[in-house]
């Protein structure tokens, strides 16, 4: 694994009653979210830039916020897979989220969703939390194939899918329907080979 693809330089299990996975990255923290993030996930959430090409609307309340978490945590129960809080290293609070929309166990796939807070755009920290994400998923979860579609409004969530090292698979008309209307999508997808053989380049 390399640090240049934002890889993990350490993905371990806690011990502890939750047994949560954490990253570290370079400059980020992957983690389990917790109800005590509800305050800075609403920080975030209430920007309607942030929220204009994700699924969820915009927070207006901070029970939003809290209502978005227990959703986070009982996903991450249902699915035996992580939806990560990220977060700066240095502050350790939550910045962003980052986690399957869907997973499919039978055919060891899953499509990867995430967030970031508008004042940490254009840092590379995305695209340093979905390497790590990467990592997780293949190595972690065992997973075959991670897919990630955006809306074709919104081309930096495809650059940073493209920077991770993921290929771009194609384009789906129409395929969401949100925020009242309909959206063409890009869709990106990595196998495990795929990824390791990247891993394996200088
Ligand atoms: C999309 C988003 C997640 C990117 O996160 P980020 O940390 O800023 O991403 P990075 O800095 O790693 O990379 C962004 C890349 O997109 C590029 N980019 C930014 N705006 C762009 C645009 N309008 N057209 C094309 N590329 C663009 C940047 O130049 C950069 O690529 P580069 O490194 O080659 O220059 C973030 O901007 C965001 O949260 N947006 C709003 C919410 C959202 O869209 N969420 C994802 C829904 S799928």
């Amino acid at each position: 694994m390399t640090q240049a693809r934002g890889l993990p330089q350490c993905l371990e299990r806690l011990i502890g009653p939750e047994k949560a996975a954490a990253i570290t990255t370079r400059r980020l923290m992957l983690r389990r979210p917790r109800m005590a993030d509800a305050a800075d996930f609403f920080a975030f959430a209430r920007d309607d830039e942030v929220a204009r090409y994700v699924m969820w609307d915009t927070h207006t309340h901070i029970r939003d916020s809290r209502r978005a978490l227990r959703g986070i945590l009982a996903r991450t129960r249902a699915q035996g897979a992580e939806t990560f809080a990220i977060c700066p290293r240095d502050t350790g609070r939550l910045i962003g989220t980052i986690g399957p929309v869907w997973l499919d166990w039978d055919n060891r796939a899953c499509e990867v969703g995430f967030s970031l807070a508008r004042p940490y755009w254009g840092q590379g920290l995305l695209t340093e939390a979905l390497g790590a994400f990467l990592g997780y998923a293949f190595q972690g979860l065992g997973l075959n194939r991670v897919e990630g579609q955006y809306d074709l409004r919104n081309p930096a969530s495809g650059r940073v899918m493209e920077k991770a090292g993921m290929a771009r698979e194609g384009e789906l008309r129409q395929r969401l329907h949100y925020k009242g209307q309909y959206a063409d999508v890009g869709l990106y997808a990595i196998t495990h080979d795929a990824w390791r053989h990247q891993g394996s380049k200088p």
